[in-house]
């Protein structure tokens, strides 16, 4: 059977591979802990659901404009007007099957054949297959060496007449990083003067550690609006993955093009869930995600402990998300019972095998000497699944 080229440009995202073997292993009676979700563990909140029960009722399961229902597109301008400081209009704001089709729509959209993405590695991994599917090249920034954070030297390295795009996550997947402020001015300063674009992806920007704040880079600096498609999601801020759900800004000609495209492809994201978020927005008080917070700052407090304790492990302290990215370089190439743990995906089926703990390989986010853990799991199970790796470690000889 002979399938276009394209598929070999598509392989099965490494984040549901973990997660399906797991989930096979929990059908076999086992426990499990699954550090590889990428969801957090509560539930949505009580105003979501009454909006959805209202909006069924109210027979809002119909065809929405392509973009979004306009009283929500409208309301989603003014809380992006209200983040950013910079005004955006209800035809500048558009709604998505989750974030992953805003990206989607934004590649295809942007980028010309072999025009140049800059991304920063470790990267969230459908970053560069959408960039490939779109037919540009993704260009490979590292991070690791100053804590994950962005570095808008790098960035300036990396610049060439063809760069058209950066994509830019914070607070990111899969390091947990929240980029800093100073760094993201000279960026943004980049941008203007090399003239490409923004992609901001802010998925997790309500999801910040005790203390830490997410910095926008658009309220940095306001005349990146022409240049800039921001990208956000329900999915991680009102726990809501499974409804897909997400929205994005950007300038009316380029949000123009994507409506065209999205009508193309899938038209309006889901009617019940656009009216649900609309009703659940209207009434929001901030309790929801602050309960999250502190409930995610705690558990990382009890995580960060039992990783000190781990032998020859690195990790930067995350400021956001709900990632842990454990360096384990130093223990690949050892033996666990005399079979040699060659890469991190051996060390990852490895520890699903003999520690029943499913992590996401660094491979699948582009840095083979770490591993992801998502500590948005319930507290037992942190504890639980993070000794269980300790131990494991010791094992490595
Ligand atoms: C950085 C990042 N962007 C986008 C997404 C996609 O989210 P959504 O469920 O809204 O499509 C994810 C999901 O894990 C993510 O981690």
């Amino acid at each position: 059977m002979t399938l276009a080229q394209r598929t070999k440009k598509i392989a099965a995202p490494g984040t549901s591979r973990m997660r399906t073997i797991a989930n096979e292993l929990k059908a076999q009676g086992l426990h499990i802990v699954n550090f590889a979700a990428g969801e957090l563990d509560g539930d949505t909140s009580d105003a979501v659901k009454q909006g959805a029960r209202q909006a069924i009722d109210a027979g809002k399961n119909i065809y929405t404009p392509t973009m979004g229902a306009p009283e929500l597109r409208k309301q989603l301008g003014a809380l992006v007007s209200q983040h950013t400081g910079v005004a955006y209009a209800h035809d500048e704001v558009g709604l998505t099957a989750g974030a992953k089709q805003a990206l989607y729509n934004a590649a295809m959209v942007l980028l010309d054949p072999d025009d140049e993405v800059i991304i920063p590695n470790p990267y969230w991994v459908t970053f560069p297959t959408q960039v490939e599917l779109a037919q540009g090249r993704p260009v490979f920034i590292e991070t690791r060496d100053a804590g994950y954070q962005l570095m808008a030297s790098q960035v300036e390295q990396a610049i060439t007449p063809k760069t058209k795009a950066l994509i830019i996550n914070t607070p990111n997947n899969p390091s947990g990083a929240v980029y800093q402020a100073a760094q993201l001015a000279k960026i943004a300063a980049l941008a203007l003067q090399h003239d490409f674009w923004i992609i901001f992806d802010e998925c997790y920007a309500a999801l910040v550690r005790g203390g830490h704040q997410h910095a926008h880079i658009l309220a940095i600096e306001p005349r990146l609006k022409e240049r800039i498609v921001l990208v956000n999601s329900f999915s991680k801020s009102h726990a809501l993955t499974g409804w897909r759900l997400g929205y994005v800004a950007a300038p009316a000609p380029v949000m123009k093009a994507m409506e065209n495209l999205q009508g193309h492809t899938t038209s309006n994201p889901s009617s019940v869930a656009q009216y649900a978020i609309s009703y659940a927005l209207a009434r929001e008080d901030g309790q929801f995600i602050a309960r999250v917070n502190r409930t995610l700052d705690e558990r990382l407090r009890r995580a960060l402990a039992i990783v000190a304790e781990m032998p020859s492990v690195q990790v930067a302290q995350p400021q956001g998300a709900f990632y842990l990215f454990l360096d384990i370089s130093a223990h690949l190439g050892k033996q666990l019972d005399g079979t040699v743990i060659a890469d991190v995906d051996q060390f990852c089926e490895a520890a699903l095998r003999e520690a029943r703990i499913a992590m996401v390989s660094g491979a699948a986010f582009g840095d083979p000497s770490s591993v992801r853990i998502s500590y948005a799991i319930s507290t037992d199970d942190v504890v639980e699944g993070l000794q269980r790796l300790r131990q494991l470690l010791q094992r490595l000889q």
